[in-house]
C-alpha cells in the first residue's frame, strides 16, 4: 500500500514497530528524487563551468612590455604574465625570428606547455610533457594528444615598437583576432 507521496507503507511494519520516527525512513521513490535532484544541480554546475570556459574573455587588454627584441635569441623562449598576474603566458621567438605568444596553461589538464626547437626533421612545435600533447606554433591548435580534441592555446596579441616586444590583447581561440 502505498500514499499519496508514492512511499509503500509494509504492514509488518505496523505489526512490528521499530522505534524509529517514521520520518527517518526513505522509501524507494524518495531516494530517487534526492539523486535526481543532486545529479541535475552537478551536471548544471559542470555545464555553466565548461560554457564560461568558452566564453572569450572580454573587455580590453592593457599593454604590456614583455621584453626587448635583443633579449630573446631565435629559438628561444621565456614566460610572462598576461593579461594579468596570474595568468602565465610563453613568449617564443621563432627560429626566423618571429615573435608569437600564448597562453600557458593546456586546455588539457592545466600543465604548463614549453617550446621545442626544430629536431629530427619535424618543425618547431609547442608540447606538453603531461600527456604528450603537440600543438601548432602557428595557431595554438592542437595536433596530438588529447588537445586535438580540445580548444586550441589562446594566442597573446604582439606589436614590436623601438625595438621592445609588447603584449596588446588576446586573439579569438583558433588564432584570429
Ligand atoms: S595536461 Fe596537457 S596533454 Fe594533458
Amino acid at each position: 500500500m502505498s500514499d499519496e507521496s508514492g512511499c509503500v507503507h509494509e504492514k509488518w511494519r505496523e505489526d512490528f514497530p521499530i522505534g524509529k520516527d517514521a520520518d527517518e525512513q526513505i522509501c524507494r521513490r524518495d531516494f530517487i528524487r534526492f539523486l535526481t535532484l543532486v545529479s541535475g544541480g552537478l551536471a548544471l554546475g559542470n555545464a555553466s563551468i565548461w560554457l564560461k570556459s568558452l566564453r572569450p574573455v572580454e573587455g580590453t587588454f592593457d599593454k604590456l612590455e614583455v621584453c626587448k627584441v635583443t633579449d630573446l635569441e631565435p629559438g628561444s623562449w621565456t614566460v610572462f604574465q598576461y593579461p594579468d598576474a596570474k595568468t602565465p603566458s610563453i613568449l617564443i621567438r621563432r627560429e626566423s625570428g618571429e615573435f608569437v605568444a600564448f597562453h600557458q596553461k593546456c586546455p588539457h589538464l592545466a600543465c604548463p606547455v614549453s617550446y621545442e626547437r626544430s629536431a629530427d626533421g619535424r618543425g618547431e612545435q609547442i608540447s606538453c610533457h603531461c600527456h604528450n600533447g603537440k600543438f601548432d606554433i602557428n595557431n595554438g591548435q592542437g595536433v596530438a594528444g588529447p588537445p586535438r580534441e580540445l580548444r586550441p592555446l589562446r594566442m597573446v596579441l604582439l606589436d614590436i615598437e623601438n625595438d621592445r616586444v609588447f603584449a596588446t590583447g588576446l586573439a579569438d581561440f583558433g588564432g584570429k583576432s
